[in-house]
């Protein structure tokens, strides 16, 4: 991997003296050719240990205090960190009580995705620089949650988000998912709260409000994470848990008592846990993802709960990350679908196991719909480029690499190489990969390479993988999903929007099944089915119809009323206006509220909602939700 760098850096020089008209190239200063979206100079120096000692503050919404950087120094006398909205206060050298201060000093310009160059002045034996700082409100990482937006509405509440490039805005770091770490904490919280990491963590409360943590194993950057709240601790098994709010941990042991059953099936694929604990946290209604991968500890969004068990993929998606993403991690941004592909692969095989292959299969098939919908929005884009499962990401924020292109596209090329080569040598090979680079980070040609020699080469097997990485679109090899129960749905929506009555009561002939309609007939994969091929209009009279037989707008499963309330924007449906209000007014999750303000802001009927509701609401979302909704709609500072 070093060596191809290597070689990758050489053309880069090569390229850029052949076109010495290029006055950009030629002119660029050392420091600002980035790579990686880093301005870090990894391969003189890299950080191998970090230690935070900071102190959480509620009132000003500050931490504060220091990192040390135990760092490995080939005997460069500079020292280049990421940061981005931060107070740096000082920059010292050498251990704690025999510390000196040294020059440092912010370079360049601050860059709007990727902050600014923290230089520092060392020696050629330098090991250890500690940087002194404080966050500010542009810490984009960090969500101070006032205590109305929790579950309790009587404690106050804080997060971090650190992937893809947050963790510079909240720690100065070097920001790049190539570098692993171990890393150990201090923090210094309110007394009636509790903190904690994606490390070793309390299991309750302590009266100083004084916590440790260690985090052993190396892990990249972006998964160091922290929250703080009113917390208490469910077990579900001797090695997972759930960390939530206290009102939520009846449901929420109710809701994700199939962990131990997921974590036996993701050891039995692909080899034993490499994190030792595996607890989720619950975090407030704000938390713009699902879930989130940090290790030993998943962020989960509290819309997971749906009341019966119907969205718990999620979780069966964060847990796989524990062998696809953390043990083994994407090297740059463009190779992103080495994380999520892999992982949305190896969620539904666990999948299979905790709900039957018929249940995972119409799991896979939601997520080809959305695919299909996707990558022509993409081919017909700005950037068709976007289509490809290796990305060039070069200039453009690593959160535009978050499509289905990487999850669901990546995941289908592995099933579909799955069909090829057939199952037992797909798994001994993936079991393979993940022991072969542990604790590495892996680049698309490394997996390239080992794909071929493990696999194809192996077995004399002929697959098309460069269509697949290079190309845009999906390939047409593509692994097939055929479902009865969802052929079945599409059926009765079709049925429905030509006017015919699904929902009378008797069943017309034994043969063919025209069944009433009823709700706890079908799963929640079978109903967003329903939806999605309802026409994208639809009268009054047949939203009316649909809400009063199926109580679409009543329901509190977050995927069906996302679906629905698309549906009800796009056929102005205005019964439905105060449940999508009341949904925007709580819900930060931006797969959800982001498609549902641009559809808000794309008719006419509503673009005044959409504005008026964003204006209102964006303060309960996390900057990563709202910078997002804030660009689609438009609205310039
Ligand atoms: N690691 C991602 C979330 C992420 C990706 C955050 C890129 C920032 C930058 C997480 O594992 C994820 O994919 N979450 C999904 C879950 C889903 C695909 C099952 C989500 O939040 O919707
Ligand atoms: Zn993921």
């Amino acid at each position: 991997m070093r060596l191809l760098r290597g070689i990758l850096l050489l053309q880069v020089m090569l390229s850029a003296c052949q076109h010495e008209t290029n006055k950009d190239i030629a002119q660029e200063p050392n420091l600002m050719s980035i790579e990686n979206h880093s301005y870090a100079n990894v391969a003189d120096i890299h950080t191998t240990h970090l230690h935070l000692d900071l102190t959480v503050n509620f009132q000003n919404k500050q931490l504060k205090g220091v990192v040390r950087h135990e760092m490995k120094n080939s005997g460069t006398k500079e020292a280049i960190f990421d940061v981005s909205g931060l107070k740096i206060n000082k920059v010292t050298l050498g251990i704690k009580t025999k510390e000196l201060n040294t020059k440092y000093e912010l370079r360049g310009a601050k860059d709007p995705v990727l902050g600014q160059a923290l230089w520092v002045e060392i020696t050629p034996e330098t090991k250890q620089v500690n940087i002194y700082y404080e966050t500010t409100e542009k810490s984009e990482a960090l969500d101070w949650l006032d205590s109305a937006l929790t579950s309790s509405k009587s404690k106050p509440f804080l997060y971090t988000q650190g992937q893809a490039i947050l963790t510079r805005t909240w720690i100065p770091i070097q920001d790049v998912p190539s570098n692993r770490i171990t890393y150990s904490a201090e923090l210094k919280v309110p007394k009636d709260l509790m903190a904690v990491m994606s490390a070793s963590n309390p299991k309750e409360k302590n009266s100083l409000g004084e916590y440790q943590f260690e985090m052993k194993q190396p892990i990249p950057c972006y998964l160091i994470a922290l929250a703080v709240g009113d917390l208490v601790y469910g077990e579900l098994s001797h090695n997972t848990g759930v960390y939530c709010e206290p009102e939520l941990l009846k449901e929420s042991m109710y809701e994700f008592v199939d962990l131990p059953d997921m974590m036996n099936a993701a050891e039995k694929l692909y080899g034993s846990y490499a994190w030792d604990q595996y607890d989720l946290l619950i975090l407030p209604y704000s938390f713009p993802f699902g879930g989130m991968e940090n290790p030993r500890l998943t962020f989960a969004n509290p819309t997971l709960i749906a009341g019966d068990r119907s969205l718990v993929s999620v979780i069966a998606h964060e847990l796989a990350h524990s062998w696809s993403g953390n043990l083994v991690t994407n090297e740059t941004w463009n190779d992103f679908w080495l994380n999520e592909g892999f992982t949305v692969y190896f969620e539904n095989r666990i999948m299979e196991e905790i709900i039957g292959k018929k249940g995972a299969d119409n799991l896979a098939l939601v997520e080809f719909f959305e695919l299909e919908e996707e990558m022509e929005r993409i081919i017909e884009g700005t950037h068709p480029e976007d289509g490809h499962l290796f990305l060039d990401l070069k200039d453009r924020n690593p959160d535009d690499g978050m499509t289905d292109v990487a999850y669901v596209k990546g995941a289908f090329f592995l099933k579909t190489l799955e069909a090829a080569v057939g199952r037992e040598k797909m798994d001994n090979f993936l079991e393979g990969y993940f022991d072969h680079f542990k604790f590495t980070s892996v680049n698309t040609a490394d997996f390239v390479d080992y794909l071929n020699q493990e696999l194809l080469e192996k077995y004399n097997i002929d697959f098309n993988y460069k269509e697949w990485i290079y190309d845009k679109g999906i390939p047409e090899n593509c692994h097939k999903i055929e479902s009865n129960s969802f052929k079945h749905m599409e059926d009765m929506a079709k049925r429905f929007s030509q006017g015919e009555d699904i929902f009378s009561n008797e069943i017309k002939s034994p043969v063919n099944k025209r069944a009433s309609l009823k709700r706890e007939m079908h799963s929640v994969q079978e109903w967003l089915t329903f939806i999605r091929f309802l026409p994208s209009v639809l009268s009054e009279q047949q939203m009316t119809t649909l809400d009063e037989n199926l109580k679409f707008t009543a329901w509190t499963n977050a995927e069906i009323q996302f679906e629905w309330f698309m549906k009800a924007i796009s056929s102005d449906y205005s019964a439905a206006y105060p449940a999508i209000e009341s949904f925007l007014s709580k819900v930060g999750r931006r797969k959800f509220i982001l498609p549902l303000y641009k559809q808000l802001y794309s008719y006419k009927h509503s673009k005044k909602m959409a504005l008026d509701w964003f204006e209102e609401f964006k303060d309960n979302y996390h900057a990563v939700s709202s910078n997002s909704i804030d660009a689609a709609l438009e609205i310039r500072k």
